[in-house]
């Protein structure tokens, strides 16, 4: 391994220019190539990418490690990716933080009515919803990695009643971690505030469906923030027309940019935000890329790699 490493950066929605100048101030031999196009591309050592360039990258043959510009991975199409190659995705704290803080204020948001009081003033009316407490109001958080875990800390700290479910078994002071469908679909049951934090892999697709809504409690409210993939957006726009969801904060859409003749635009029980609730920048977020390009260079295991075979 050559100890000058070459990268190909490709993104439609981060800056080059921003990730170019911070990577090159911190290690100034870097090669720098910015896609979709690459006229050399078996010189190029890593590929920091949101997503991949439409020609792939079969032909970057000597490729030493994938870093994903994001947390989450799907983007990248896994499957479409040379095997073997570890990937790596984007986790800091501050990033961290960042998603904590929308999950934060978006619970608040339903928790203090906000989005019933908006309803009231859209029809001018003036009367009193009697407040309840965090520790009466029932959260339950989707994924418990990096974010859901750092979310559901948080929530349970400002004193909400929060459980969490994940694939496997954990154990976490402040909150209870479930595990399986019938964990699910008891915790749906008796749930004020979902917030889905999963990644997006098969098993996960289509998981905010018909289904689990008939599971949720009546009048329950969703905080959206995993993948647009994971909400079936016609079964999310039937459960608040019959009232089985109270309102909806969604972050994330099956087609991003939100086309302007969608529903979800104008719908009165819905918050849209453009995925915007943890937006990296180079200024935040470049310590843990740096760090993983001198492990590529020095032939070190990437920090928080993928296992590709689970998809996250
Ligand atoms: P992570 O560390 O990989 O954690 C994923 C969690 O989901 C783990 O707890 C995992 O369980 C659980 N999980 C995976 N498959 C499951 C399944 N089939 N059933 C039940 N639980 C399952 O991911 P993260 O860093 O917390 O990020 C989560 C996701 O947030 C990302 O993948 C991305 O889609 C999304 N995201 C959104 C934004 C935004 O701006 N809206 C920003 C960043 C990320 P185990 O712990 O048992 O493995
Ligand atoms: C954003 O969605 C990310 O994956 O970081």
């Amino acid at each position: 391994m050559k100890q000058q490493a070459t990268i190909f950066f490709h993104s439609e929605l981060d800056d080059p220019q921003a990730w170019q100048a911070t990577l090159q101030a911190a290690l100034p031999q870097l090669c720098f190539i910015t896609g979709p196009k690459c006229d050399a591309p078996e010189e190029v050592d890593i590929a920091l990418l949101w997503t991949q360039p439409p020609q792939g990258l079969q032909a970057f043959t000597g490729l030493r490690a994938v870093l994903s510009l994001g947390a989450g991975v799907d983007q990248l199409r896994l499957d479409a990716l040379p095997p073997g190659e570890p990937v790596a995705r984007l986790i800091d704290q501050t990033l961290t933080q960042r998603m904590v803080e929308y999950c934060q204020a978006t619970t608040l948001y339903f928790h203090r009515h906000l989005h019933l009081h908006a309803s009231q003033q859209a029809r001018q009316q003036w009367y009193f919803i009697p407040p309840v407490n965090a520790s009466a109001r029932r959260v339950l958080v989707l994924g418990l990695g990096e974010l859901g875990s750092a979310v559901a800390k948080a929530l349970a700290r400002q004193g909400f009643d929060v459980s969490g479910w994940s694939r496997t078994a954990k154990l976490v002071p402040g909150f209870v971690c479930l595990q399986g469908e019938v964990a699910l679909q008891k915790a749906l049951g008796g749930c004020d505030i979902l917030i889905n934090l999963l990644p997006l892999t098969a098993q996960t697709r289509g998981l905010l469906d018909h289904r689990l809504f008939e599971w949720l409690k009546t009048g329950a409210c969703l905080v959206q923030v995993g993948r647009g993939g994971h909400l079936v957006e016609d079964d999310l726009l039937e459960a608040l027309a019959d009232g089985r969801l109270g309102g909806a904060f969604l972050d994330v859409f099956a087609v991003e940019p939100l086309p302007a003749d969608h529903p979800f635009w104008a719908h009165p029980q819905l918050r849209l935000t453009p995925h915007v609730a943890l937006l990296s920048d180079p200024v935040q977020s470049a310590a843990m890329v740096i760090e993983n390009i001198r492990r590529t260079v020095q032939g070190q295991p990437l920090l928080h790699a993928i296992k590709r075979a689970s998809g996250y």
